[in-house]
């Protein structure tokens, strides 16, 4: 069976085409960033976030080295302020919950952040376009957050998204799980 991550590429790249936009929440060292710039190419442009310089540093080394950086906007600010948001629509929006590896454990996502950079994802995505969320709970405070993610996802009219959980329920040391929302 695929990882939850691998699973979040494969439903990502089944829906982003070279020259669409496409934003990830959470770049930290910019692995989903390349991903994500290698899928839309030279003329596709990917917004990725990151609170710390640190982990912009990193993406950036990353995405020099595959030549991809042309295609990505670097932006150090937090997912929730709504105004450095490209204007959309979104083919694709990637979010990566909990700390930089490598980096401050103590530093990580936040419930209500992550919900209104999900409310403003939402908003701006196109019709077929998909939100994918990785979520971690063995941190403090990652379960509250897993519980304000679902609880948002879960509200989703039905009539316009289709929302999924992915997890493997018999795997112990808190697993990573999958939320995915795709847009009808
Ligand atoms: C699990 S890491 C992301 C890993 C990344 N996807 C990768 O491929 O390396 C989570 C990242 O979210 C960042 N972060 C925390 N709060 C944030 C916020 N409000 N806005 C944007 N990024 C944030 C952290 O700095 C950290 O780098």
């Amino acid at each position: 069976m695929k990882k939850p991550l691998h699973f979040a590429h494969e439903l990502v790249q089944a829906v982003v085409k070279k020259g669409d936009h496409v934003v990830d929440a959470t770049c930290g060292n910019g692995h989903d960033t390349a991903f994500l710039a290698d899928l839309v190419g030279a003329e596709g442009q990917v917004y990725a976030f990151d609170i710390q310089p640190q982990a912009l540093a990193a993406a950036k080394k990353r995405l020099l080295a595959g030549n991809l950086l042309k295609q990505v906007e670097l932006l150090e600010a937090s997912h929730a302020e709504i105004s450095k948001w490209p204007p959309g629509p979104l083919a694709a929006v990637m979010f990566n919950l909990g700390y930089l590896p490598g980096g401050d454990h103590a530093l990580v996502t936040k419930p209500d952040t992550t919900v209104s950079a999900l409310q403003i994802a939402v908003e701006r995505l196109k019709r077929g376009g998909i939100i994918t969320i990785m979520v971690y709970t063995g941190h403090p405070g990652g379960q509250e957050e897993y519980r304000a993610v679902r609880n948002y996802c879960r509200s989703l009219p039905q009539q316009a998204y289709t929302v999924l959980e992915y997890k493997f329920i018999n795997q112990r040391y808190h697993p990573p799980l999958l939320l995915a929302i795709s847009c009808m």
